[in-house]
């Protein structure tokens, strides 16, 4: 059995149906500026080993608009929290190029090892209005194939996403043996 830490019952529904072993464990911990997700899960996963000191993983998710260089990536927890899906819109207001793509970084730790990372990536458009009830942060406004996240079930999201992908890495290492 392994800790999935994280307070976003969303993400943790998406991991679970893709590693049966999860358990999630909502305990908190520092999320660092960084310039990095795999900084900021690096700092993430080592305070969580201290706190657990059994199997665990962090996951550690941004948005990267190419038209904004990059924007919000490593900020996409604040700039949801503060400026919203209609702030993001408002920014992409007018702009043709409206390609992005969603990152995933997952941090699997034990004591006594190194953490292992594990990567994933979905591109995608940003959308010109909110659509769709599903899914939680950016899926409203996140396109792929002209339907956005929103509108898509936890299967559909799951055969394309960010985040299907880097669980998928670690569950295929974690099948292996963990070599
Ligand atoms: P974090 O990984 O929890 O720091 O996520 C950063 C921000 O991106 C949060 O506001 C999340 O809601 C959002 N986010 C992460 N993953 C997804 C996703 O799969 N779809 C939409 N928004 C996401």
């Amino acid at each position: 059995m392994i800790y999935f830490v994280t307070g976003n019952k969303g993400k943790f529904v998406e991991a679970r149906a893709i590693i049966d072993d999860l358990e999630q464990r909502n305990i908190g911990y520092t999320e660092v500026q960084a310039d990095s997700l795999e900084e900021v899960a690096t700092f993430g996963i080592a305070e969580v080993m201290r706190k657990l000191a059994s199997p665990a993983i962090i996951e550690d998710a941004g948005l990267f608009i190419d038209h904004l260089q990059g924007f919000p990536g490593v900020y996409s927890a604040y700039v949801f929290d503060t400026i919203g899906n209609q702030g993001i819109l408002k920014l992409m207001a007018g702009v043709e190029n409206r390609r992005a793509v969603f990152r995933s970084v997952v941090c699997y730790g034990e004591p006594g090892m190194e953490p292992r990372f594990f990567r994933g990536e979905m591109e995608g458009r940003i959308g010109y209005a909110p659509r769709g009830e599903g899914g939680f942060g950016y899926d409203p406004i996140f396109e792929v194939e002209e339907r956005t996240l929103g509108e898509m079930s936890l299967e559909e999201k799951n055969r394309i996403s960010h985040r299907a992908r880097s669980m998928m890495a670690l569950k295929e290492w974690l099948d292996l043996g963990r070599p």
